[in-house]
C-alpha cells in the first residue's frame, strides 16, 4: 500500500479545526481536516465499513437455512443492503486517501475492526433473525448517535439512508421472533440463541466508560454518546421486546436510577465451540479475545477478498 503521510493530506491545525465547528459548519473533506480529525475519522469509519461488509457473508451463510424461498429473498435483500452501506464508508474513506483495494480485498481478515460477535457463525434461521433483533439494533443505536452528532458531513448525510435500511432490518427480526415466539419449540430456540448473542452484543459497544476516556471522540462529534450510554440505549430498545416475547435476559431495570443493570457475571469468558458463557474475567482478557478474533473471520474475509483473486477488474494505478 501506497499511503500518503496523514499530514500533506490534512492542512488544518487543531485550532483552525475547532474554530471551523463552532462557526457551525461541517467538515466536508480532507481541506477541513486537521491529522488528528482525519485519524479519528478514519477510525470510526473503518470499524462501521467493515461492520458492515461482515455483515454479508455471516447473513449469507444463515440464509441457506431460510425456511421458503421468500424468506431467502427478504435475507439477501438485507445482505444487499449492508453491502452497500459498507461501500459507503470505504467510498468515504477513498475520499480520505486510504487505499480503498487494500482496504477492502488485500488487507490481511486479522487486521478487518468489525466486531467480534459477527466472528462466531449463525447457524440457523433462528440465529439469523436474532442477529437482525440485536445485532442489527446495536448498529442502529450507534450510528443513530454518529447521524445526530457527526461533523462529517458526507458521512452524516449518507446515514438518512442507513437508518432507515437498518429499521428495516430490525423489523425483520423482530416479526420473525414473534413469529417463532407463538410456539414452545420456537420460543425455546430463541431463548439459546439470545443466551449466547445477548451477552456478545452487550461487548459490542466496548470498554465501559471508567475504563476509557473518548476525549477527541466526543470533541470532534464522531460519537456523542459514551460507551456505557450506548449500551444502556440499546438495552432499553431490546429489554421491554424480549420481556414482551417471555424470553429471558440477564439483566433487569433499576427503578430508582431508571437504568439497566446487567445481572451475570459481566465481561465473561466465552466459549466459541459450544456458544455457552463461562466465569467472569477482565476486560484485558476480552481485548485478548477479541485481537486473537473468532472461528469465521478468516473465511468470511476470504468470501469477500476471492473474486479479486480471481478476476482482472482491478483499478489502473
Ligand atoms: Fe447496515
Ligand atoms: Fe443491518
Amino acid at each position: 500500500m501506497v499511503a500518503t503521510p496523514i499530514e500533506e493530506l490534512a492542512p488544518r491545525t487543531e485550532e483552525e479545526v475547532r474554530e471551523h465547528l463552532q462557526s457551525g459548519k461541517l467538515v466536508e473533506g480532507l481541506q477541513h481536516m486537521s491529522p488528528q480529525y482525519l485519524q479519528g475519522i478514519r477510525r470510526i469509519l473503518t470499524v462501521s465499513a467493515d461492520t458492515e461488509l461482515v455483515s454479508a457473508p455471516s447473513y449469507l451463510r444463515a440464509a441457506q437455512h431460510a425456511p421458503a424461498l421468500n424468506n431467502f429473498g427478504s435475507a439477501m435483500s438485507i445482505v444487499q443492503d449492508e453491502l452497500a452501506h459498507a461501500h459507503i464508508g470505504y467510498r468515504l474513506l477513498g475520499d480520505l486517501g486510504v487505499d480503498m483495494d487494500w482496504l477492502i480485498y488485500e488487507r490481511p481478515a486479522a487486521e478487518f475492526k468489525y466486531p467480534y460477535a459477527f466472528d462466531v457463525p449463525l447457524d440457523s434461521w433462528t440465529e439469523l433473525v436474532c442477529a437482525n433483533a440485536l445485532y442489527d439494533q446495536a448498529g442502529y443505536v450507534l450510528l443513530s448517535d454518529v447521524h445526530a452528532t457527526s461533523t462529517f458531513g458526507p458521512w452524516k448525510r449518507a446515514l438518512a439512508k442507513v437508518d432507515k435500511e437498518e429499521t428495516f432490518h430490525l423489523r425483520h427480526g423482530r416479526t420473525w421472533l414473534k413469529k417463532l415466539c407463538k410456539h414452545p419449540d420456537g420460543r425455546a430456540e430463541v431463548q439459546a440463541a439470545v443466551d449466547w448473542m445477548f451477552i456478545l452484543t452487550l461487548e459490542w459497544f466496548g470498554l465501559p466508560d471508567a475504563r476509557k476516556r473518548h476525549g477527541i471522540q466526543l470533541e470532534y462529534g464522531f460519537k456523542g454518546l459514551s460507551n456505557d450510554e450506548l449500551r444502556q440505549a440499546w438495552m432499553a430498545a431490546v429489554v421491554p421486546f424480549m420481556d414482551e416475547l417471555g424470553i429471558e435476559v440477564p439483566v433487569h431495570l433499576d427503578e430508582a436510577s431508571g437504568g439497566y443493570v446487567i445481572d451475570c457475571p459481566f465481561p465473561r469468558a466465552f466459549d466459541e465451540a459450544t456458544k455457552t458463557w463461562g466465569d467472569e474475567i477482565t476486560w484485558d482478557d476480552v481485548i485478548a479475545r477479541w485481537k486473537a478474533r473468532g472461528p469465521m473471520n478468516e473465511a468470511y474475509v476470504e468470501k469477500l477478498q476471492r473474486g479479486y483473486r480471481t478476476t482482472s477488474f482491478r483499478r489502473a494505478g
